[in-house]
């Protein structure tokens, strides 16, 4: 009726809105939330049974060290002693590993520990600048390549891993005991008062699948140990990319692209290079930056209409994308040159 109706929605609060994200240490102090939460508190991204409920998920903006607090204004069975709210602690708990705190100063002093001593795991393939800050100084950004087998690592993505539900749609956890998943991540370092304090800024998760030449994945990458030596030809499947909100729109998903793509390029068993369920953003990165890539290198040159299909074959196993992006980007070329 509709009285228990005017109840149910006014104990209801919208899931992303409940959340509240920060990142202690680096420059951005501002809160910010989810894009998603579904995977957590359903479809609806609905929780019930709280007034001004908040959910604080404040990490140390390296080491992802995770202050995890709930509170709230009222709670339903103050009113009604047999209402079942939601159980909002035991579904976060699901998702978040246990080495959390709930005590903000204790959170406060590993922040100042880890910003001293968190270093980045793993092998830097790359690092690049950007501007200047009113000291003169510039700001690093380096990339690390690790897997589950890097010291420390399981315990870091184990921290990091709900930021690709809170922000990529359809993103689900990845199995730590598959050894074929390798990841990139993306830090920035600053330099404060002679030490080293880095931030965490994005990452890519990637899958190195058997390549066959045919197009194919077959049943071959499946029946490989996981922990085979032997080198075989390899598709790179870029499957969960994510720059963190405060540094999004500032170029990094371009730089970090740019990198692996270029990390890509140098090893010569990787084949071809594919994306898992690109949405539109990441698409539009992508299109850009191999376009951009293909005319540098002038691979595109000698490719007129009529087009000829195996000149675009050549091509293509020399930028090792896949056939549809490819095409894609040979049809934004040839478009370009419509007058
Ligand atoms: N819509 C359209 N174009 C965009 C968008 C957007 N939302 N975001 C970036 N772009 C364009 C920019 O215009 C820029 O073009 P330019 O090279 O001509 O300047 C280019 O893409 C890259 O800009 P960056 O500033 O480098 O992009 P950013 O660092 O923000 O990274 C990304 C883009 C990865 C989409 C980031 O915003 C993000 O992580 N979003 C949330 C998670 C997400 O959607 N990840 C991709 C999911 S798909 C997958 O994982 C395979």
């Amino acid at each position: 009726n509709a009285s228990t109706t005017k109840v149910s929605t006014e104990w209801l609060c919208n899931s992303n809105e409940a959340v509240e994200i920060q990142l202690h240490q680096s420059n951005y102090k501002d809160r910010f939330s989810p894009n998603f939460t579904y995977p957590i508190f359903g479809k609806h991204e609905q929780i019930y049974g709280y007034k001004n409920l908040k959910i604080k998920l404040y990490y140390a903006s390296g080491s992802l060290s995770t202050y995890f607090n709930v509170s709230f204004d009222q709670k339903i069975t103050e009113i009604t002693p047999v209402a079942q709210p939601d159980d909002v602690i035991g579904k976060i708990k699901e998702f978040i590993p246990k080495d959390f705190t709930t005590n903000y100063d204790t959170f406060l002093n590993i922040v100042e520990s880890d910003s001293l001593n968190f270093r980045p795991m793993g092998e830097k393939i790359d690092e690049y600048y950007t501007r200047r800050n009113d000291n003169g100084d510039d700001t690093v950004y380096e990339i690390y390549k690790t897997n589950f087998n890097t010291p420390k690592f399981k315990e870091f993505h184990r921290r990091l891993q709900i930021f690709a539900l809170f922000y990529i749609e359809g993103a689900s956890y990845i199995d730590e005991d598959d050894e074929k998943w390798e990841i990139a991540l993306l830090f920035e370092k600053k330099n404060t008062s002679g030490t080293h304090i880095y931030n965490l800024v994005g990452y890519c998760t990637m899958y190195a699948y058997f390549y066959c030449d045919r197009g194919k994945i077959t049943s071959v990458e499946k029946s490989l140990p996981q922990n085979s030596t032997l080198s075989h030809d390899i598709r790179m499947r870029i499957s969960q990319f994510l720059i963190l909100p405060p540094y999004q729109s500032q170029g990094h998903g371009n730089k970090l692209y740019q990198s692996l793509y270029q990390s890509f390029l140098a090893n010569s068993l990787i084949k071809e290079i594919t994306v898992e369920d690109p949405n539109e953003p990441f698409q539009d990165l992508r299109d850009k930056n191999d376009l951009r890539y293909l005319i540098d290198s002038k691979l595109l040159e000698n490719i007129q209409l009529p087009v000829d299909k195996q000149a675009v074959e050549n091509t293509r196993h020399k930028c090792r994308l896949n056939k549809r992006q490819m095409a894609r980007c040979l049809e934004i070329y040839l478009l370009r040159k419509l007058n």
